[in-house]
């Protein structure tokens, strides 16, 4: 990231949550087909749709401040999938791989709502009113992503201690 200005670093962080959204799209099919669990696959399958849809408001955020929709690397979540990829190839069995899917859906959604936070807050403090709305409701749909995926881990370590006892 180069930016000089609150507007470049507006921008620029558009451009890389544009990457970012086109990036998931893809790794959260890899959670979904990866998965066992049947509610972890709906859950990751839901939000799969919803990530495209994300791509798709990003482009109007850009529309509407007059900018045309570019992506930028972020190497931020190619690092995330990368290590995820990492650990699949480890042939890991399905109970670990699945938790292990529970974590790497909880680390970038964490890192969408920190994004998409700042986003909000710039796009107000630059007076791109429209722009922070559908910051805003792209960023409610990223927490209540994570809750889902919170509460599925949670019901997972609690069968598995439930299971050793
Ligand atoms: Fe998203
Ligand atoms: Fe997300």
């Amino acid at each position: 990231m180069s930016a000089q200005s609150i507007e470049d670093l507006f921008v620029e962080g558009l451009q890389e949550m544009y990457y970012t959204e086109q990036q998931l799209t893809d790794a959260l099919e890899d959670l979904e087909s990866s998965s066992s669990s049947e509610d972890a696959k709906n859950a990751f399958s839901e939000h799969r749709e919803e990530t495209q849809r994300h791509v798709e408001r990003l482009e109007e955020v850009f529309d509407s401040i007059g900018h045309e929709a570019e992506a930028h690397e972020d190497p931020v979540v190619d690092a995330m999938i990368r290590q995820h990829e990492e650990f699949v190839d480890g042939d890991p069995d399905a109970e670990a791989l699945d938790r292990y899917n529970m974590l790497a859906a909880q680390k970038s959604e964490h890192y969408e709502i920190a994004s998409y936070g700042t986003l909000t807050s710039l796009a107000e403090k630059l007076g791109h009113d429209d722009a922070a709305d559908t910051l805003e409701s792209i960023l409610r749909e990223e927490e209540q992503a994570l809750d889902e995926v919170a509460e599925l881990t949670e019901q997972f370590d609690q069968q598995t201690v439930e299971a050793s006892q």
